[in-house]
C-alpha cells in the first residue's frame, strides 16, 4: 500500500468525523504488519472530554479485528496541513509499533510528510 494511498484514505475518513464543537474534522488510516488497513475518525461528545481521536478509533478497528502491529498511520485533516497526532493517541500508538518501526504520514505543503514514530515520540512509556 503507498503512503499516499493511505492518506487518501484518511482524508476520506476525515469526511465521516462527527465534531459539532471543535468543528475539527480528523481521519486516520492504519497499516497493519498483515498489510491490513483501518480507517477511524474523530468522534465528540456533548461531555467534551469523552471525545475520541480519530487515530484512536482506527487502532480500535484493527485491534478488533485482531491486529497489534502497525507499521504506518496516515493523519488528514481539512482543517490543517501536518495534522499531527496528540499526546494520548501517541502513547497509544507506542504500544502497538511494528518490528520494523511505525511510519507517521500526514500531509505537507508538497506531497507528504512521513516521520519515524520514534522521532515524534521517543522514550514512551511501557510497562
Ligand atoms: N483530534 C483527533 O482526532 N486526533 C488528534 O490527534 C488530535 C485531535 C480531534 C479531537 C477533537 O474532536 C478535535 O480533533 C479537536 O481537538
Amino acid at each position: 500500500m503507498e503512503y499516499n494511498e493511505l492518506l487518501e484514505k484518511a482524508k476520506l475518513a476525515s469526511e465521516k468525523a462527527y465534531a459539532p464543537y471543535s468543528k475539527f474534522k480528523v481521519g486516520a488510516c492504519v497499516l497493519t504488519e498483515n498489510d491490513k488497513i483501518y480507517t477511524g475518525c474523530n468522534f465528540e461528545n456533548s461531555s467534551f472530554g469523552l471525545t475520541i481521536c480519530a487515530e484512536r478509533n482506527a487502532i480500535g478497528s484493527a485491534i478488533a479485528d485482531g491486529e497489534q502491529k502497525i507499521k504506518a498511520v496516515a493523519i488528514y485533516s481539512p482543517n490543517t496541513k501536518h495534522c499531527y497526532p496528540c499526546g494520548a493517541c501517541r502513547q497509544v500508538m507506542c504500544e502497538f509499533v511494528s518490528h520494523h518501526g511505525l511510519d507517521i504520514i500526514t500531509e505537507a505543503e508538497n506531497g507528504l510528510d512521513i516521520k519515524n514514530f520514534n522521532e515524534i515520540f521517543p522514550e514512551g512509556f511501557r510497562l
